[in-house]
């Protein structure tokens, strides 16, 4: 019995968000997927901060627009900055070998990044680096150690640093972020933003998603009408069995 316990709680830790994150208490994201006004504001950030380094090849720029309530015209003319073709996917011009040269590892695609990590682990890496000079962009990240990645948000968030605290038997205990330079937003802006984006990419992580929520209250509702009729139906059959 304990063995079974075990077995299901370790194939319940990704659900839980335990798996990635190097133990660092994640962050509840809160997105909303329902919110077509976040959405467009977080493919407005992709597009201008990320997709120079990433890209989101398994994503046309027409099915977004699709999916997000915008026409062809407001993508192309807002939206679109690598190519002019709206039925193309989301590619950059940088190669990988590229990438690996100046970061030493080159920048992942992001398209299936949120199915992977999760949510919340976006919204905390997006919101969780810190200075640190030791590093070769000066920043580390609280759920990617040694991270490769700049922080190039940093004039919109500010730069924070960590504050831990040293407990009697010598542990550290990490007891907040402090902002050491002001950034263009407020920390609570920056938060939504950073919810917005990441928001973003769990839709592209699965942009099927959005038609199979409004088509699952669909089939509820025909499940719970037929179960009505159903249930007449077997009462009228067995009427004369009884
Ligand atoms: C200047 C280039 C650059 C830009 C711009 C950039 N990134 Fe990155 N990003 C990287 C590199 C390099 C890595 C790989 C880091 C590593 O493996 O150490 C990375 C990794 C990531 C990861 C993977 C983290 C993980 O756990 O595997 C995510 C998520 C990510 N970036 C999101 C973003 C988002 C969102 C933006 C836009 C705000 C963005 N990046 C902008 C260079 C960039």
């Amino acid at each position: 019995m304990k063995k079974l316990i075990i077995a299901f709680l370790l194939a319940a830790a990704p659900m839980l968000g335990l798996a990635a994150g190097g133990g660092f208490p994640l962050r509840d994201a809160a997105i909303d997927l329902s919110d077509e006004a976040s959405l467009q504001r977080g493919a407005k950030l992709f597009m201008n901060y990320c997709l120079s380094c990433h890209s989101a090849k398994y994503q046309r720029y027409n099915r977004m627009a699709q999916d997000l309530g915008m026409t062809d015209e407001e993508v192309e003319q807002n939206l679109m900055f690598t190519t002019d073709k709206i039925g193309a996917t989301m590619e950059i011009a940088m190669t990988p070998e590229q990438g690996e040269a100046f970061f030493g590892v080159a920048p992942p695609d992001l398209s299936v990044i949120a199915r992977a990590r999760g949510a919340d682990y976006l919204f905390t890496y997006l919101t969780g680096f810190y200075k640190d000079e030791a590093k070769p962009w000066g920043v580390n990240n609280v759920v990617f150690p040694d991270v490769g990645m700049p922080h190039v948000l940093w004039e919109q968030q500010g730069m924070q640093k960590t504050n831990y605290s040293t407990d009697a038997e010598g542990n550290q205990h990490f007891e907040g972020f402090e902002l050491v330079s002001e950034g263009s937003m407020s920390p609570q802006e920056f938060d939504g933003a950073m919810r917005d984006l990441t928001a973003f990419m769990v839709y592209i992580g699965e942009p099927i998603q959005m038609d199979r929520k409004r088509l699952g209250v669909w089939v509820l509702l025909f499940i719970a009408i037929f179960f009505v009729i159903a249930y007449f139906l077997k009462k009228e059959f067995w009427k004369d069995v009884h």
